[in-house]
């Protein structure tokens, strides 16, 4: 089955309305038709509107958001919800980063839990997934992964996206090598394959996310099973952020 590369930006704490208006300002887009890569944009939830209202946003951009609180609404000081993010104009959320789990402290329950609040809302989740250093060194890394997933499986709309990040690569300029992305999005499908059934193991897409920039994209793109990236870092320059989506192209 042919799965639709995505290329996805995540902002994190950073841009700020003006900036990302301005960062739309500068993005050039490569020429594409509808079997090109699907670009998401994850900003930080203050400028989700200033993005989804800009006239200068290329209608094959989609935004998303970060982070959501697992209730509708209610008494929760600084949260946000799925519903409320919908409003605002995205139509996709990231749940279970691993800034969520280690610097929050969000475990399986809480991430189940916001998995399923973004797919009630009518969001196309990115579950994420991924293993620290001391997991991997300890030979867990197949345990923990399929740990994540299946803990979360029963809330998975059947438009779910993944993304294995391996925490050791996250913001640290360490990279999987494309065999150890291969390896792990492997594994992911085989539990997905499991738990989901073979059609869905088939069909839902893998995103590889952990210090992807420019000068790597091609070889990780290129690993058998990566439908797709998520960036940081390299996803806040306008311009590194238009090779990474030309890469997918
Ligand atoms: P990075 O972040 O590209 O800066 O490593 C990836 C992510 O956290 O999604």
């Amino acid at each position: 089955m042919l799965r639709r590369r995505v290329v996805a930006g995540n902002w994190k704490m950073h841009l700020g309305p003006t900036e990302a208006r301005a960062f739309l300002e500068a993005l050039r887009l490569p020429e594409f038709g509808d079997d090109g890569p699907e670009v998401i944009v994850f900003p930080a939830s203050v400028s989700l509107l200033a993005l989804a209202e800009s006239p200068r946003r290329d209608d094959r951009i989609q935004l998303g958001v970060q982070n959501v609180h697992f209730e509708v609404s209610g008494a929760f000081t600084g949260e946000v919800s799925a519903v409320m993010a919908k409003d605002a104009g995205a139509s996709h959320a990231l749940v279970g980063h691993s800034e969520r789990r280690h610097v929050f402290g969000e475990d399986d329950d809480v991430t189940r839990a916001k998995l399923g609040a973004v797919a009630a809302a009518g969001l196309t989740p990115i579950l994420c997934v991924g293993e620290t250093l001391e997991e991997r060194r300890e030979g867990r890394l197949g345990e923990v992964l399929a740990r994540q997933l299946v803990s979360a499986a029963g809330e998975a709309p059947e438009d779910i996206l993944l993304a294995y990040e391996p925490v050791w690569a996250i913001g640290t300029g360490e990279t999987a090598s494309p065999e150890d992305a291969a390896d792990a999005h492997a594994l992911l499908r085989r539990t997905l394959a499991e738990t989901l059934g073979s059609e869905a193991a088939e069909r839902i897409r893998i995103l590889y996310g952990g210090s992807v920039k420019p000068t790597n994209v091609d070889d990780l793109l290129a690993a058998p099973g990566v439908d797709g990236v998520l960036v940081g870092g390299a996803s806040l320059d306008p311009h590194s952020f238009g090779r990474l989506v030309a890469a997918a192209v």
